[in-house]
């Protein structure tokens, strides 16, 4: 039997922080060893929101990519690609937005939520999950692995799969989310890590960089000095304690509640950890910095792999819906 089809996709943000790392990326690189896995850049999402800066888009691109290798992510095993180079998908998302009810796309809730906070109105933004139900549906993916916000996007592929196949018969299967337990990875500042606060500890930058960021993160604020006890339940400390320090439990919470531990000790040794754990990527990294030829091999070739099997799908479309 064919192996299940997986798919993602990231935003090209640019460098990837510590939440990606953790919360998806390194989940895709297990991911690749079970299924014919379709990891994408997806460029034309990025002008639903950015449409007017462009000219940073190829260096951020590259610089993902080149975080994706660093991490794991297998070119042999996995087809890499950035989504605008697989011109597919803009033929599959013009047929469904002829087949969806406006409606549809008006009540996702990402829609309603950021049109009134980031003032977006294009026609594309509207269109942002309809172009990303393309992007699942072209590969037939059976799985795709996404975090908890992006649920809604599924249900909507799952029914514009739907509408599709009942009015020009079976093409596509339904595909399922595959949501992985992961722990939220807080910034700098105990919110949730996210580039656009500024509180993101990214894999590009050095051991000295992190260490900086580490010494100026939010502790707990009624623990001032070494002596005073500590509440490590509410520092975001102690949270990454938990991901990078073994038995932090046994090792960190204790000391930090009785006082003994002061915070500038635990966050040296916070960053200790992080580092070492990041230091074989960040190694590599620095060497696809130098060479960069197997990032650019890594893209064109899962192009490639991409562009036939979203060929082959379009073929099964047009069939189905007597087009050309
Ligand atoms: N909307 C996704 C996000 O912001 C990115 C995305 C675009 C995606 N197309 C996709 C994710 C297809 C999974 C599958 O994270
Ligand atoms: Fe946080 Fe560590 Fe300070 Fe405790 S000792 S409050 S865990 S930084």
């Amino acid at each position: 039997m064919a192996r299940k089809v997986v798919l993602s996709g990231m935003q090209p943000t640019g460098r990837l922080h510590l939440g990606n790392y953790e919360g998806a990326l390194k989940n895709w690189v297990k991911l690749q060893d079970q299924y014919e896995a379709y990891y994408m850049i997806v460029d034309w999402h990025a002008l639903t929101s950015d449409y007017r800066e462009t000219a940073e888009l190829p260096e951020r691109i590259r610089q993902m990519a080149i975080d994706f290798l660093a991490a794991g992510v297998d070119p042999e095993k996995a087809a890499v690609f950035v989504q605008s180079q697989v011109k597919e998908h803009a033929e599959l998302f013009l047929l469904f937005a002829m087949i969806i009810p406006t409606p549809w796309l008006e009540r996702v809730p990402s829609y309603k939520e950021k049109s009134e906070e980031m003032k977006l109105d294009s026609y594309g933004f509207l269109g942002y999950p309809l172009l990303q139900a393309a992007d699942i549906l072209i590969y037939r993916a059976d799985l795709v692995p996404v975090g908890k916000d992006q649920l809604p996007h599924i249900e909507l592929t799952r029914e514009v799969c739907r509408r599709f196949n009942s009015l020009y018969g079976e093409v596509f299967p339904e595909p399922q989310e595959l949501l992985t337990k992961f722990p939220v990875i807080p910034g700098t500042d105990g919110r949730k890590m996210s580039k656009s606060y500024g509180n993101d500890i990214t894999l590009a930058e050095t051991a000295e960089e992190t260490a900086k960021k580490v010494s100026r993160m939010f502790t707990d604020p009624k623990k001032i000095r070494k002596g005073d006890p500590g509440r490590p339940e509410i520092c975001p400390v102690y949270h990454l304690h938990q991901i990078y320090t073994p038995r932090a439990e046994e090792t960190v919470a204790p000391p930090c509640r009785t006082g003994e531990l002061g915070c500038v000790d635990c966050k040296a040794n916070l960053a200790k950890n992080l580092n070492a754990a990041l230091a074989p990527l960040r190694e590599k990294r620095r060497e696809l910095e130098k060479n960069p030829a197997p990032v650019e091999k890594m893209l064109s070739s899962g192009a490639l792999r991409a562009r036939a099997r979203a060929a082959e799908t379009m073929k099964l479309v047009r069939k189905g819906m007597h087009l050309g």
